[in-house]
């Protein structure tokens, strides 16, 4: 990838004073009992200009304290060996299956894989023939994205940045975007569906899957808003169930279906297949009430032909 910018955070030290000075104004941050207010856009950034893909170092080092409001933090840096563990490269489940069909044939185009992770789906997308360009915020899993690209190279461009503080330099870059379980994860969806707006070509398809924002949870499973909240209720927060063994650790931001809908739409995203995949086996086991619910979302959205 040539002559392509990112803005991404950047952390110095008289920022950690800041970080700690809002964690202690904020205490409901660390409270997972109670919905705090949507976290604010990064205060401190600058625009690092990425001229080729970067392959090394740390130029952007993230705090890795967790929960921290007010700014974009790295939660899964924390996680990053759990995470990798637990979240292999198998695609035979049903969301992976709806999120790679509603993707379509990928060979020879260019793929922009936002909240990347590890490069899971990264890798999945450039074995089917796609240029794949993948970005995260975590160094933690970037490391271990690299590290797999070592082993086995399918030619995968990773940048270390937050999809929401900035745009492409270049609009139009890419024939598709896509986000596996991601969006809940970023802060600033507002910031991060401009980036792929920004990044799509007129027509592109964005694909995303969720925790479908109407699960209300059931058994060990928790749902997409905490039990002593409502749907209607948005924000961050840490949920408790046994089962939801990830989300116990990195939280979630609940959004209504609506606001991702009409965010979408705000960008020139438009809704264009919706599909409701079964939730895991292992779901109708323990928690039967879980079951009973659309637990997965999987959207495919086109660009408008025409966005300002
Ligand atoms: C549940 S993981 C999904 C990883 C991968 N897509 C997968 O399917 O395995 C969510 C990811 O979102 C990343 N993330 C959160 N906020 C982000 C941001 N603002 N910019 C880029 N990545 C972000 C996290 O670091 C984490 O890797």
């Amino acid at each position: 990838m040539t002559e392509q910018h990112l803005v991404v955070a950047e952390e110095h030290s008289r920022h950690n004073s800041m970080v700690k000075h809002l964690v202690s104004m904020a205490p409901f941050a660390l409270d997972p009992g109670r919905l705090p207010r949507r976290p604010s856009k990064s205060l401190f950034r600058s625009a690092v200009p990425l001229t080729e893909c970067w392959r090394g170092g740390s130029p952007t080092a993230q705090g890795s304290r967790p929960y921290a409001l007010g700014v974009t933090v790295a939660r899964y840096d924390a996680v990053a060996d759990f995470y990798e563990a637990g979240w292999v490269d198998t695609y035979d489940d049903a969301t992976s299956v709806t999120f790679l069909q509603l993707l379509g044939p990928l060979d020879g185009l260019r793929v922009l894989d936002i909240a990347c992770g590890h490069g899971r789906l990264s890798r999945e997308l450039a074995r089917r023939g796609a240029q794949v360009t993948a970005v995260d915020l975590s160094t933690a899993l970037l490391e271990k994205a690299r590290a797999a690209e070592g082993q086995e190279p399918l030619g995968i461009c990773y940048l270390h940045a937050d999809i929401a503080s900035g745009g492409l330099a270049h609009a139009g870059t890419f024939d598709a975007v896509s986000c596996s379980f991601g969006l809940s994860d970023i802060d600033d969806l507002d910031g991060a569906l401009r980036t792929v707006s920004k990044a799509l070509q007129p027509g592109g398809p964005f694909v995303f899957s969720l925790l479908h924002p109407c699960f209300s949870g059931g058994g060990p499973v928790s749902g997409s808003w905490p039990s002593g909240a409502t749907y209607y209720d948005e924000g961050w927060w840490l949920p408790e169930g046994r089962a939801s063994s990830l989300r116990r650790r990195v939280g979630a931001n609940h959004r209504m279906l609506s606001t991702y809908l009409n965010s979408l739409a705000a960008h020139g995203l438009h809704l264009d297949r919706i599909a409701e995949p079964a939730p895991p086996a292992e779901w109708t086991d323990r928690a039967i009430d879980a079951s009973r619910l659309p637990a997965f979302l999987v959207v495919r959205c086109l660009k408008a032909e025409r966005h300002c």
